[in-house]
């Protein structure tokens, strides 16, 4: 029968979904393990893993069992991990000055991981959170962050960082002026080559809850961070913060939390045409994982199209915690 003849040359787009060879031949956008950067929690101590009670499936590594994380990663083809220190609060201090001891929980395990698996990528965080006794990214006097002596102590932080061998710098404290700060210490220190991947349209968000239950930062916290974080009404600003980040010397650029901000993601590529990430926080890790763990979604399907919506909105990698699984899936496949 047919359709109507007035129909005849419609396109019928069910001819190119009809199997998928077809299918697969005209994928505009696909995921690889070579997308992903896989953010660790570290903490002191000798092989333990210790779970995460808002993050299942996560868990705190101690650095022999960061190391193993590591060899899997490259064994999987995972080309960076990120390091998140979960720091004993006995060092956090007003002043914050663990975060630039180069002898720090965190820079130990860059250094340790360095040398155990030399060709991974190391990023780490920059914020002052998990040394900061207030559990603000920046240093607090009388209930005010203060920007620019906190832009101080994160130039030495990064110092410290760059000095233990991490190749990608991940500013994610929001205060203004930091990128370019970073940058001209680098090069006067001789750190050409040290990549700068800016958080630099982190968003004051409600989704990273769990990921501060991590670092042990959930307690400490007094009021929030929207003097810092932009406002999740505005994306006009988040081109202003990625293009002032560029011309002070980012080399990459992240939209952070990721699902929830899939349209600036794409209007930051669309815009720059540079690298850009995405960071799929830990209250998207968390809310899928609930829906997994109660039999709502099926796990593989949900959390491969979660990672695709990424690609598909322009970026060309994402920090997930889901990245050892994917990583399984899609190496089987
Ligand atoms: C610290 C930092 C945060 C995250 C990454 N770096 C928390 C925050 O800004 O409060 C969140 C990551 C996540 O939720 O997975 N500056």
């Amino acid at each position: 029968m047919g359709l109507e003849h007035n129909q005849q040359n419609a396109p019928r787009f069910r001819r190119l979904r009809q199997n998928s060879s077809i299918r697969s031949l005209i994928q505009e956008k696909t995921l690889s393990v070579s997308d992903l950067i896989w953010p660790i929690f570290v903490i002191e101590g000798q092989n333990e893993a210790i779970d995460i009670p808002t993050m299942p499936g996560v868990q705190r590594l101690t650095i022999d069992k960061a190391i193993e994380a590591a060899k899997f990663a490259k064994k999987m083809g995972i080309p960076a991990l990120c390091i998140f220190p979960c720091v004993d609060v006995k060092l956090k201090s007003e002043m914050c000055e663990e975060a630039w001891n180069t002898n720090n929980l965190s820079n130990r395990a860059v250094a340790a991981i360095k040398s155990a698996v030399p060709d991974i990528l190391i990023m780490t965080d920059i914020a002052l959170d998990p040394y900061n006794i207030n559990g603000h990214d920046g240093i607090v006097k009388n209930g005010i962050i203060l920007n620019d002596q906190t832009v101080e102590a994160l130039v030495k932080m990064a110092i410290a960082q760059a000095k233990s061998g991490a190749d990608i710098l991940g500013p994610s404290d929001m205060m203004d002026g930091r990128i370019g700060s970073i940058r001209t210490a680098l090069e006067s220190s001789g750190y050409y080559d040290v990549i700068i991947l800016s958080y630099s349209a982190k968003y004051a968000s409600a989704f990273y809850g769990p990921f501060r239950d991590a670092v042990g930062a959930s307690n400490l916290l007094i009021g929030d961070k929207r003097t810092y974080q932009a406002d999740p009404s505005n994306s006009d600003e988040a081109l202003r913060l990625v293009a002032r980040d560029l011309a002070e010397g980012a080399d990459m650029v992240m939209i952070k939390p990721g699902m929830p901000y899939l349209d600036v993601c794409r209007r930051v590529k669309d815009t720059f045409l540079v690298p850009t990430f995405a960071y799929q926080v830990s209250g998207e890790y968390g809310m899928l994982m609930a829906a997994f763990n109660c039999g709502m979604l099926e796990e593989e399907s949900a959390m491969l199209e979660s990672l695709l919506s990424f690609k598909r909105a322009g970026c060309d990698g994402v920090l997930t915690y889901f990245a050892p699984k994917l990583a399984k899936i899609l190496n089987e496949r």
